[in-house]
């Protein structure tokens, strides 16, 4: 079965979690969603590929913009979709997004599984979100968030993400 990766990443968590996927997975391929959706990308026809598996982060409550726009377009293939976030993985608010990222794939397809990876905030996108909100910096609540986000995603996230991916794949 031949698999291509698809993967946004603005910070480099989503890009991480994808290429750990991709060193131990067989006749797999990996793009940036970006580049596949350019009009320039050539070399890679998602036709010749019997599984997508899409890699995500989230944006201010939804998915990035790239990822919004490639996941509805996938027709009549196996589909894994995997995110990267701040917050946690486990949460309600997780699970909603995720719902609703699996409700936008095309009927076509058959979606063999999908999970979320804690990923750290970088500091730049931790200072601008300061610049607006200030308060932020004193609400202990906040600050415990974003020190349990800083270690990831880890070598145990890592590795979790691979057996996932091998078990839906059942490799
Ligand atoms: C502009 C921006 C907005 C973000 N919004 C959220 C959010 O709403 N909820 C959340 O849990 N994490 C949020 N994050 C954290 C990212 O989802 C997290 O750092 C993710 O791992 C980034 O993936 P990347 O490194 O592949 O770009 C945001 C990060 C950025 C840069």
């Amino acid at each position: 079965m031949k698999k291509l990766i698809v993967v946004s990443s603005r910070t480099g968590n989503t890009l991480k979690v994808a290429n750990a996927i991709y060193e131990e997975l067989s006749e797999c391929d990996l793009v940036k969603t970006e580049k596949l959706l350019s009009l320039d990308n050539s070399k890679i026809n998602t036709d010749d590929y019997d599984v997508i598996i899409a890699g995500f982060w989230l944006d201010a409550g939804h998915i990035d913009d790239f990822s919004e726009q490639f996941i509805p377009s996938v027709k009549n293939k196996k589909v894994i979709l995997f995110g990267t976030l701040g917050g946690d993985p486990k949460s309600d608010g997780a699970k909603v997004i995720m719902d609703r990222i699996i409700e936008s794939l095309d009927k076509s397809c058959n979606l063999l599984g999908h999970f979320w990876i804690q990923g750290k905030i970088a500091l730049d996108v931790i200072e601008l979100m300061y610049s607006h909100q200030p308060d932020l910096k004193d609400n202990k609540e906040h600050q415990e968030r974003l020190k349990r986000a800083s270690s990831h995603p880890d070598e145990n996230d890592l590795k979790k993400a691979v057996g996932l991916v091998r078990k839906l794949l059942g490799e």
